[in-house]
């Protein structure tokens, strides 16, 4: 018995793995600007230990919150005395988690794929898995795609973009990133997605034919590769970069608040201990500073996408300034037209407008930087959901969630190659 101990001790402290036990993801709203504020101060305040899953927005939008079991009693009696209204999303997460972890399990025992067309898409994988995808796709499609390391991650994992091209000399280009936060697990499954469908409509769709045969497209699946290894391996919830921060025992950056855009700015936190820490200064992630880098030198690039999850949006710059951009008006009516053919498949509905009016003021953001270079096609998304399942989103949403993703992405840089500048 006491040896069953000893060995369970050991296996936690070697495959220690975080859990969730009874966490709950609570939804709250609030009826007025002063609860608002209230929400908006627990966010600051480190001592519930909460994760915002979805942060304050206005009045009308629900903000999601994970809270510790040990801290659900007081975080409730906290909502209620000040008659804040809250349900529960989430009940129990880590039962959530198990079920998904259970699938995993069983996924591992199917014999790795030897192709591209035997990956399944409709599955979660570890990024050894994503990166030997990567390998087949540019082996099996070599006049098609490259690989191309921009950089290293903090803990020395390649920063791998597939690049897409039939020919010519730095074309103008399309970039798209997913999996920057990397908890958002459905972004980097649609994005293996995309790799593949964009394989496979090259001379079939005649859309997506005449823009490679002007523009190269380029797409960095795993954006934050040591965040999300932590998030198979360690900690399902983790979101920032795993480089540990001198005089603090809190590890990361928020690779979304670490861009030279409103750097320091409201809407990013100075705390190392913030989900939302924007690091000591922008670039400080190489991770950020390595497609800072190649964007830059590559000179050409027209259009810049950023995916994330969860709360369907379509989002546009500024997320820093109240400040219209200059391209305003044509890059709302491009993400109304976006949206629209998003929903034409499953009905899925996006809200759209600047990140400031219709998420939350943020800044050092990937795009407000793109935009601010030039790249007036910068938008990000928020894929599904809207909070059923937050971050733990099943597996069988993946395939739709690209899909209908497509529709979106293949509207904008439809428009983009319509619209040359
Ligand atoms: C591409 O854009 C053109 C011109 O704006 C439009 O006529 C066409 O329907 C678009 N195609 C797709 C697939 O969005
Ligand atoms: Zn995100």
């Amino acid at each position: 018995m006491r040896g069953l101990l000893a060995l369970t001790v050991l296996f936690v402290a070697v495959f220690g793995k975080e859990t969730f036990e009874g966490h709950q993801v609570l939804r709250m709203y609030a009826k007025n600007e002063d609860q608002l504020a209230l929400i908006n101060d627990l966010e600051d305040n480190h001592e519930f230990e909460l994760d915002f899953w979805r942060g304050v927005t206005d009045v009308r939008t629900p903000v999601d919150v994970r809270v510790p079991h040990h801290n659900l009693r007081s975080i409730k009696i906290h909502l209620e005395s000040n008659a804040i209204d809250y349900s529960i999303m989430i009940g129990d997460l880590q039962a959530m988690l198990d079920e998904e972890r259970m699938e995993m399990v069983s996924a591992a025992r199917v014999p790795e794929p030897k192709n591209a067309d035997s990956y399944d898409y409709a599955r979660y994988h570890p990024i050894n898995e994503i990166y030997s995808f990567q390998d087949m796709l540019v082996a099996e499609n070599p006049k098609l795609v490259s690989k191309i390391v921009i950089g290293k991650s903090y803990e020395g994992r390649p920063l791998n973009v597939l690049k897409f091209s039939t020919g010519g000399t730095n074309r103008p280009a399309i970039w798209i990133d997913t999996g920057i936060h990397s908890r958002e697990w459905v972004t980097q499954a649609s994005g293996t997605w995309f790799a593949k469908k964009i394989v496979d409509d090259y001379g079939r769709d005649p859309a997506l034919t005449a823009i490679l045969n002007k523009m190269d497209i380029y797409l960095e699946i795993v954006t934050n590769p040591d965040g999300y290894y932590f998030s198979h391996t360690s900690n399902r919830m983790w979101r920032k970069t795993r480089k540990p921060n001198p005089g603090s025992s809190c590890i990361g950056v928020d690779p979304n608040r670490n861009w030279d855009a409103g750097f320091g700015g409201a809407g990013a936190s100075g705390s190392p201990c913030a989900e939302t820490y924007r690091g000591p200064k922008a670039n400080s992630e190489s991770e950020v500073k390595s497609i800072v880098d190649f964007v830059k030198s590559h000179g050409n690039f027209k259009a810049f996408i950023s995916l994330h999850a969860y709360s369907q949006m379509l989002l546009y710059p500024y997320g820093y300034t109240k400040t219209p951009c200059k391209d305003d008006t044509e890059l709302h009516s491009l993400a109304k037209k976006a949206v629209t053919d998003l929903a034409s498949l499953y009905g899925t509905r996006y809200r759209f407008g600047s990140i400031i009016n219709t998420i939350y003021q943020a800044s050092g953001g990937s795009i407000d930087w793109s935009y601010n270079q030039g790249i007036k096609y910068s938008f990000t998304f928020e894929l599904r959901d809207t909070g059923r399942y937050g971050f733990i989103l099943p597996t069988n949403q993946i395939i739709p969630t690209a899909t209908e993703t497509w529709q979106a992405l293949m509207a904008i840089m439809n428009h983009t190659y319509k619209n040359p500048y």
